[in-house]
């Protein structure tokens, strides 16, 4: 039966398989394209005490080296509708789906939420690891549950979104269930009733320059978000890169006072009562990175928090990345940190 079959190739090259295309081998690499097939894999890496490493568009890894053990290419694919009520619809997405394919997908058929979220490379399978958000929204606000894959015990598991702990960036899924779980599938929470969100001031901004005779629907944020984002940020496939190299900080609101009073252009969102969230990539222009290439790597001339590959090493990156922390540290107290996964 052909679900029963794996390739498993030795050696594998990863550099075409992550968007900072970085030089890297995997040990061993399979392409899971059915459920089933994961117990195989999973069989394949646990008598020959391979590690595994999950990997989906691989948009959000720097690999610092070659990946020792397995890695698991996740190709499942599937989207449907599993329930509506009045204009709720819930959505079943599989792991291997293109995300922005999927938003374009939902648009098409009226399953409204997503927009703002349009255009993030990778995989839906990959969107609970750090609560993918832009422009606005997160993950979390149209995510109902997921089925995964529990390496160690081989059963199918589901997380609803309060197990999923998800926060900034954040998710159990980079802390206790770190490597744990092969994520399977996502529930989303999706609306045939557009509720536009155009809060961002980016996209705010980019709305308000439509002219009048532009009706305002989802479609028309999707495309906005789009073309902010085309403005800013560098395609992979021309610039390699993993989008936003550091996540933004969040200090308490006393620590974001004091840095205002000495640093008065800072810029700064509220986050949550007592915290304020730092626009890393302002603190890292401000300390003269913006264009700065340092050998084969360098920092984008647009984005500063977004570190670009001209044909360096994952260790070169990661030496460029700890002179930009150092210096942000240095400058205005504030640790940066890494949002990517890295594998070293
Ligand atoms: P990968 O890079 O393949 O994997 C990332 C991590 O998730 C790895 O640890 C991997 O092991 C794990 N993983 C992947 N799939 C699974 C699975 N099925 N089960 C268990 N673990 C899994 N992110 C944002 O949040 N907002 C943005 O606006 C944004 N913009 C970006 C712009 C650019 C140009 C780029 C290159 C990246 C951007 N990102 C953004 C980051 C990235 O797109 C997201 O983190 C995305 O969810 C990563 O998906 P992926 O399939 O490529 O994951
Ligand atoms: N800024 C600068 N200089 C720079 C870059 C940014 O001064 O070089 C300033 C901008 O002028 C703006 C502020 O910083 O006032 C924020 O910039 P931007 O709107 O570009 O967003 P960001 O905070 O840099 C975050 C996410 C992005 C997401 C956008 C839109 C993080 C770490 N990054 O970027 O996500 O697309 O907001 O919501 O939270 C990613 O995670 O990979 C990613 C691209």
């Amino acid at each position: 039966m052909a679900t029963q079959v794996i390739e498993f190739r030795r050696n594998h090259n990863l550099q075409p398989l992550n968007t900072l295309a970085l030089p890297a081998k995997a040990e061993y690499y399979c392409r899971i394209n059915h459920c089933e097939q994961l117990q195989l894999a999973v069989d394949f890496a646990t008598e020959r005490g391979l590690p595994i490493t999950v990997l989906g568009g691989g948009s959000n890894v720097v690999f610092a080296g070659n990946i020792a053990g397995l890695v698991i290419h996740i190709g499942l694919d599937g989207i449907e509708l599993h329930a509506q009520q009045d204009d709720q619809v819930q959505v079943d997405v599989a792991a291997g789906e293109n995300w922005h394919q999927l938003v374009e997908h939902a648009l098409e058929k009226g399953w409204y939420g997503l927009e703002n979220l349009s255009l993030i490379p990778g995989l839906a399978g990959a969107a609970p690891i750090q609560n993918i958000g832009a422009y606005g929204v997160e993950l979390k606000d149209i995510f109902h549950s997921l089925q995964a894959f529990d390496i160690a015990s081989g059963k199918e598991v589901t997380l609803s979104a309060r197990d999923c702990e998800f926060g900034y960036r954040d998710s159990i899924f980079k802390r206790q269930l770190k490597d744990q779980l092969i994520i399977t599938r996502l529930r989303l929470n999706l609306s045939t009733r557009p509720n536009l969100r155009l809060d961002y001031p980016a996209l705010r901004d980019a709305i308000s320059a439509l002219p009048e005779s532009v009706a305002l629907t989802p479609a028309v944020v999707a495309e906005t978000v789009c073309r902010v984002r085309r403005s800013k940020l560098p395609q992979p496939s021309e610039t390699p890169n993993a989008g936003s190299f550091f996540k933004n900080p969040v200090v308490s609101a006393r620590k974001a006072e004091e840095l205002r009073k000495i640093f008065p252009g800072i810029v700064c969102y509220p986050h949550g009562e007592q915290e304020q969230k730092l626009a890393a990539g302002w603190l890292v222009e401000q300390c003269g990175w913006r264009g700065k290439q340092v050998g084969n790597v360098g920092v984008h001339h647009k984005q500063a928090l977004v570190l670009v590959n001209n044909g360096g090493t994952g260790e070169e990156l990661l030496t460029l990345a700890e002179q930009i922390s150092e210096s942000v540290k240095k400058r205005f107290g504030v640790k940066l940190e890494i949002e990517p996964r890295v594998y070293r």
